[in-house]
């Protein structure tokens, strides 16, 4: 994607596509207004022909409008004035990349008003954002239904504006974008593709592309290592196991890294502790936590981030088999305590129990993991809202704020000792699943809790936000944007 910023007469600009605002009261955005000078009234006859009202997120697309030389006119409702927002803006700029899509434009201006530096560096990285993530096409096993993507962003702004402030904005938008999209990509893979061994090998890609330290153990490392919740997990798989690491030196040397732990299962079909087959294939999403890390490893080295990251993806599959671990088996972790196993599809925990114990040796200012854990996550939260843990309550909130700012929801559960207490085994130190259903995805984060008593440590349940179902069926390249933006802050971006 080519992006640039160019000033001038906006009628006069050729392009594919000019998008322009209206609000619900039917007023003409000042770019809008300018369009429609240019064309004698060509806007203003279309409101008032009634096809578009100005409702946030509705769109109108006009051809050949006289006067104009972009092709394309596209009339975006921006809802009410006095309350537009950050928030509404995101809105309208999803709602138009959406309707750009169904054109074969792929050259495309967006005019944006002067206003203070930080609002138009926001303004300039979302739309970077969706440009470069409404680009993306699943291509891997079949041809695109639509082969046209955008190609092209030009922003038009006339005045005196901080360039080098604006240029930063775009290209964190681009890091971002590209982050999510990698994120998708490997979410949407199949299951037979994207294989422990595939992640592992994007990550030496990426450790190639952004000079990263890149790290893989292999089953024999784990083994002696004492990873054995982890490897019980992959017992029943033909698949070995992988133990990613990516390590990013950008920060000063020697201090505390950030640490993300992504949960990788390539597929879970629940192993003995079998899941019921109906769209059983949206397992293939349950790496979509290590796919979240990758891509947002992806988003830090694009950027360069002036900061010390550490990146954990342990990475298996559950299957039922001959070997495979058995309800009731019982395993001693590398924290040295030890799990009873009384659900097998309660594996993602039992990856992330050693990952947290192995994260200990990078000394870290904070752990954080991101997991496809529990499906009481969606029924708590459904796909809007992802789930956050933390046994360190700033942290939690930072993760919140991080989530806010980059329009990447999250809300904050809780934990804490009545809700520990769910987990009791007669015969190991800990179960892997509590008492009861009621409150699954704590139960879960408790579990986690026990393995990270060392450092400041949060947690982020995608279940619900990590791919859509359906018809759209696909994954979201969540939670990437939120992560971005926990990062840069810590990197004082
Ligand atoms: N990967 C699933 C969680 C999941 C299910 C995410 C559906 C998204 C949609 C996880 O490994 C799992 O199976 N969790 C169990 C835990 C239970 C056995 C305590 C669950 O949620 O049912
Ligand atoms: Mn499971
Ligand atoms: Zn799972």
């Amino acid at each position: 994607m080519e992006f640039s910023i160019k000033g001038g007469e906006l009628s006069k600009l050729k392009t594919g596509c000019v998008l322009v605002g209206i609000f619900d009261s039917k007023k003409l955005s000042s770019p809008a207004a300018t369009l429609d000078a240019a064309s004698k009234g060509a806007l203003k006859a279309a409101v008032a022909s009634g096809d578009i009202t100005g409702k946030l997120g509705s769109t109108l697309l006009l051809h050949g409008v006289s006067g104009v030389a972009a092709e394309r006119v596209l009339l975006v409702g921006l809802g009410a004035e006095a309350s537009y927002s950050d928030n509404a803006f995101c809105k309208a700029v999803t709602a138009a990349f959406k309707a750009l899509n169904s054109t074969s434009a792929t050259d495309i201006v967006v005019p944006l008003n002067l206003t203070t530096t930080k609002e138009m560096a926001f303004k300039f990285e979302q739309v970077a954002i969706a440009a470069i993530t409404f680009a993306y096409r699943y291509t891997a096993t079949k041809k695109p239904d639509d082969k046209k993507v955008g190609k092209a962003v030009t922003f038009f702004i006339n005045g005196k504006y901080d360039d080098k402030a604006l240029k930063a904005a775009i290209k964190n938008g681009e890091a971002i974008g590209e982050g999510m999209n990698l994120t998708r990509n490997l979410g949407d893979l199949p299951p037979n593709i994207a294989t422990p061994a595939y992640l592992a090998s994007t990550a030496k890609d990426l450790a190639k592309a952004y000079k990263f330290k890149c790290t893989i153990l292999e089953k024999k490392d784990m083994e002696k290592l004492g990873m054995n919740t982890l490897l019980s997990v992959s017992k029943g798989s033909y698949l070995p196991p992988k133990f990613v690491v990516l390590e990013h030196n950008g920060g000063k040397k020697g201090t505390a890294p950030v640490v993300l732990v992504g949960k990788g299962i390539t597929f879970d079909t629940g192993g003995i502790s079998i899941k019921p087959s109906a769209e059983m294939d949206e397992m293939k999403y349950d790496m979509c936590g290590a796919g979240s890390m990758l891509g947002v490893m992806k988003t830090v080295g694009m950027m360069k981030l002036p900061l010390n990251v550490v990146m954990l993806v342990p990475t298996c599959e559950n299957m039922p088999g001959g070997n495979a671990t058995r309800p009731g088996d019982i395993v001693k972790s590398m924290s040295g305590q030890t799990v009873e196993i009384l659900n097998t599809d309660a594996e993602g925990r039992l990856i992330l129990c050693d990952a947290l114990t192995y994260a200990e040796r990078f000394k870290p200012a904070c752990v954080v993991d991101a997991a496809t854990l529990t499906g009481a996550m969606v029924i708590a939260l459904g796909h809007i809202t992802t789930g956050v843990f933390a046994n360190d309550d700033a942290l939690g909130a930072e993760l919140v704020a991080a989530g806010n700012t980059a329009h990447d929801k999250a809300w904050l559960l809780p934990m804490g000792e009545e809700y520990d207490e769910g987990l009791k085994s007669n015969f190991a130190d800990i179960p892997n699943i509590g008492a009861g259903r009621a409150g699954g995805s704590i139960t879960a984060a408790c579990f986690l809790a026990r393995f990270a008593g060392k450092y400041k440590w949060a947690h982020l349940d995608i279940a619900g936000t990590a791919w859509h179902s359906g018809a759209n069926k696909g994954a979201t390249g969540r939670p990437v944007p939120l992560l971005a933006k926990f990062l840069m802050k810590r990197a004082g971006v």
